[in-house]
């Protein structure tokens, strides 16, 4: 019958023995948890190793981190046991208990312990030795003595090792302690390199995302830039054409080749937001407006495909720095997305009810919103989930899906600096998150034909187009002349200097990229020979910004036209430049 002391008792040989058997765990702990590469694999049994070893009757893991409402907790992943003890992991009391953080006051000796284990300690007590609310967890647990040691994972505190000592009262000796730290030193060894392999993981594929996105950035840049101009014409033409004339045949004709056109551009003007990778124009949004807009817009979509939509956006959320259109594609994206999944299934496969779920929230630890777009669909299948964000990737038939919606959110939230990340829905389904950081990056103010006011266009004046493409300069021209105006069209910046020597122009139209002279080199010179001139020159882009076009708008200030525009389009931008100020 073992007594009271039995630790001083224990003769020298016995606790040479335990010595042995605890150091024998601890190399199994060196080859199997570090050596493996997935410590989990092993742990358990480390745990009952180093139990039976020490003599004790529990050994536990907790880990540190935070609770469900940003706190901090901790939970017990992992326990081994003797019999006939109940391993204590798989119980939800001891999952995400409250720990007081560092800077709480302290009002019991749980704080305490919590304190001490923040700052590197090793705990050891005895039940005698306890009060309060310790003391009846100890007599809850069968505990008479106790012993843990903090662990440090890449120098932040990870959680504790714990060793429970039910049937005796006992001096943990520097040999148990020395061991458990060393033990508690390989776990977190262990957990650091885990950490460390799943970073370069995710390094790794950003990386290779990022340049697969700069290769198509390319890609897509010279294809938008050959399509535009010819598509502005088109579009422009045929706007015109059906305007001129009466003959409603013909009207009809020249409406379906606008159509078709417009449709053109704006396949052309996403590949653009894809490739042009120009900061977004960051103004205060509120997510939940955005959210609004996007449902309202598919809305009757999702109710013809029979789908239960819930919203449960969180109140007076803070305001983003956001590109406001830029968030609106991400949202209508994944919605359209949640849908179209959830049509996929007929039959016997269709969910009862067909269910998305859109939910916002505040993080303020984080100082970010997040996005959830939850649906009860097929779910991303395993085999195609790191493929997903591929520009280009799509599982649906020809027609249905291009593959650019989720590579383009990927793009527009990266450039808010953020994250997109998909997961299960809880009962099936896939559920896409979008965490937006509240601070957004100031950036070069350019006005997209589709934003400009609405105005009337004044009348009457002298504008000079400059524009290489002469079909471009030409539908400009008509458009403005339509509006009553006198337009001369040129080819260059030199040709445009030229001009000017027979007097000044109320507005120039110009182009950014054009041979002898370009857009920038026009400007340069107004500002040195006629400054007051440039106050009056607005630009077309079209293409990819280079980064030096793009540094040159943000300096001027100057204001865009983005091609391919309509006739409308370049109606209203007139308007505004020529509006006489307030
Ligand atoms: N909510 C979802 N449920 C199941 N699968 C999804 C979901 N969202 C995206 N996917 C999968 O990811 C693929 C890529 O999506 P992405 O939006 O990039 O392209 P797409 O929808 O196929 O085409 P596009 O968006 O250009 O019309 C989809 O084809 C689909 O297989
Ligand atoms: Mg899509």
């Amino acid at each position: 019958m073992p007594s009271k002391d039995l630790t001083d008792r224990r003769s020298v040989a016995a606790e040479l023995a335990r010595r042995e058997a605890m150091l024998e765990a601890i190399g199994y702990a060196a080859t199997r948890i570090v050596g493996g590469g997935d410590w989990q694999a092993g742990i358990q049994d480390l745990l009952a190793r180093l139990g039976k070893a020490a003599e004790v009757d529990r050994v536990t893991l907790f880990e540190t981190h935070r609770g469900p409402d940003n706190e901090m907790v901790q939970s017990c992943r992992y326990d081994w046991c003797a019999a006939p003890l109940r391993p204590i992991s798989g119980d939800p009391r001891y999952q995400n208990m409250p720990v007081k953080d560092p800077d709480a006051p302290v009002d019991d000796e749980f704080d305490d312990w919590a304190h001490r284990r923040q700052r590197g300690e090793v705990i050891q007590t005895v039940r005698s030795a306890t009060t309060g609310y310790t003391r009846e967890v100890f007599e809850e647990h069968g505990t008479l003595s106790f012993l843990s040691v903090p662990l440090t994972a890449s120098g932040r505190w990870w959680g504790f090792l714990g060793f429970d000592d039910c049937r005796t009262e006992r001096a943990w000796t520097e040999i148990e302690i020395d061991v458990l730290r060393t033990a508690a030193a390989l776990i977190a060894g262990a957990i650091e390199r885990q950490q460390t392999d799943a970073e370069i993981a995710r390094q790794r594929e950003a990386l290779h995302q990022s340049e697969k996105l700069t290769a198509l950035g390319s890609l897509l840049a010279g294809v938008a830039h050959e399509l535009n101009n010819p598509l502005s014409v088109v579009v422009g033409q045929s706007l015109l054409l059906e305007e001129a004339t009466r003959d409603s045949a013909f009207t009809g004709r020249a409406q379906k080749i606008r159509y078709a056109a417009e449709r053109c551009s704006k396949i052309v003007r996403t590949f653009l937001a894809l490739a042009r990778r120009r900061e977004p124009e960051p103004r205060p949004v509120q997510l939940n407006a955005v959210i609004g807009m996007a449902v309202d817009l598919l809305g009757y979509q999702l109710r013809t495909s029979g789908v239960e939509l819930t919203l449960d956006l969180a109140p007076e959320l803070p305001e983003l720095m956001a590109d406001a259109d830029q968030l609106h594609q991400v949202a209508t994206n994944l919605i359209v997305n949640a849908e179209q999944a959830l049509a996929s299934q007929t039959g016997a496969e269709r969910p009862a009810p067909r269910r998305l779920e859109i939910t916002t929230r505040f993080d303020k630890a984080r100082q970010s919103l997040r996005l959830a777009v939850a649906d009860n669909g097929p779910g991303i299948g395993p085999e195609i989930r790191s493929r997903i964000f591929d520009p280009f990737f799509t599982t649906k038939p020809a027609g249905q899906g291009t593959g650019i919606g989720l590579s383009l959110c990927m793009t527009i939230v990266g450039t808010h600096r953020g994250s997109i990340t998909p997961s299960e829905t809880p009962g099936g389904g896939a559920t896409f998150t979008v965490e937006l950081p509240l601070a957004g990056l100031p950036a070069p103010k350019i006005m997209a034909a589709a934003e400009t006011a609405s105005l009337a266009a004044e009348q009457g004046r002298r504008i000079l187009v400059v524009d290489d493409e002469m079909e471009i300069a030409e539908t400009l021209a008509e458009i403005l002349t339509d509006l009553g105006h006198r337009v001369e069209i040129v080819a260059h910046g030199a040709a445009a200097l030229n001009q000017l020597k027979a007097g000044p122009f109320d507005l120039i139209l110009s182009d950014l990229k054009m041979p002898v002279l370009d857009g920038p080199g026009l400007y340069a010179a107004l500002a040195q020979d006629h400054p007051w001139m440039t106050g009056k020159i607005a630009f077309l882009t079209g293409d990819t910004l280079s980064q030096r076009q793009g540094e040159f708008l943000a300096e001027t200030g100057a204001a865009c036209l983005e091609k391919p525009f309509t006739p409308d389009e370049v109606r209203r931008f007139v308007g505004h430049l020529l509006k006489p100020a307030p």
